[in-house]
């Protein structure tokens, strides 16, 4: 699995299993199977009230710890210095883990500045291996950084065929800033598994429009982490590095670019 280097050289996969909506027994499985068939990230968070089940299919994929990457959220209830403890224990809890490799502050909202300065300090005692954040523009990161000591290493936001960020890809590559795909597919939104320029790009390289999408996110350089409970797509999402998009096919992709959120009811 190819990774990327983030500001403080942790190494990160460039492909990970998202688990939004996954609960209980099928979370527990589809994490379990996840991990058998290879991946090694895996991007929870405390909103998704599923990581117990998290750490349960962790335990019975029987991988080290040291060989996967954690990713979990803070939620914006639990905004705030204090707070921010206690929801990082409970989440360390339910995971079953003594220390995550990523704990990012969910969304923008709340206290999130007296949150960064416990994760700062989680950080440089060792708990968490990088810190970073979630759905913040340029805008809010630059308010976030007049108060932080450390510069997040990852921005998770919503990026897809559709919803390409331009901007905030552009300011968070130059920032030094990692960027995370949320909905790579955009949950399928828009007809994004039908499209017909993704299907005819997929054609050519005998491959599916799920992988046409990650293998552009691969090459634009950012970090995608696809949902799936099926087996069959667990393994396909994977199976992307044996081909590469042309200049023509990168910009053909770019030209489906709505500017506009999938996901209105979330902001
Ligand atoms: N930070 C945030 O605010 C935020 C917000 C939303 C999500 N996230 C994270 O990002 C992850 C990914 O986003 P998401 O779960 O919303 O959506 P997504 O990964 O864009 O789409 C998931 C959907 O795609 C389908 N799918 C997956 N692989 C497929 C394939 N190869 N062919 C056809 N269909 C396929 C899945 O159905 P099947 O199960 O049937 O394959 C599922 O319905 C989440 O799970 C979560 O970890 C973060």
């Amino acid at each position: 699995m190819p990774t990327v280097k983030l500001n403080n050289n942790l190494l990160m996969p460039t492909i990970g299993f998202g688990t939004y909506s996954l609960r209980d027994d099928v979370c527990k499985r589809s994490v379990a199977e996840a991990i058998s068939v290879g991946y090694r990230l895996l991007d929870t968070a405390s909103r998704y009230g599923n990581e117990t089940f998290v750490g349960l299919g962790i335990k019975e994929s029987g991988i080290n710890r040291k060989d996967l990457f954690i990713t979990s959220k803070i939620w914006v209830d639990d905004s705030g210095y204090e707070k921010t403890k206690t929801a990082f224990e409970t989440s360390l809890k339910k995971l079953d883990t003594d220390y995550l490799d990523l704990y990012l502050i969910h969304r923008p909202r709340g206290d999130f500045k007296g949150s960064w300065r416990m994760m700062e300090e989680l950080y440089k005692e060792g708990k968490i291996k990088a810190i970073g954040i979630s759905n913040f523009t340029p805008a809010q990161y630059k308010d976030l950084m007049s108060a932080a000591k450390i510069k997040p290493a990852v921005n998770q936001i919503e990026t897809h065929a559709f919803f390409q960020e331009v901007e905030s890809y552009n300011y968070f590559k130059q920032t030094g800033v990692q960027t995370e795909a949320w909905a790579p597919f955009a949950e399928g939104r828009n007809g994004l598994f039908t499209n017909q320029t993704l299907a005819d790009i997929g054609k050519k390289h005998n491959k599916s429009t799920a992988q046409v999408s990650l293998r552009w996110h691969y090459q634009r350089g950012i970090v995608a982490i696809p949902r799936t409970v099926q087996k069959a797509h667990m393994i396909e999402n994977l199976n992307i590095f044996d081909f590469k998009l042309s200049e023509s096919e990168m910009k053909a992709i770019s030209a489906l670019d709505l500017n506009t959120s999938q996901f209105p009811e979330w902001t």
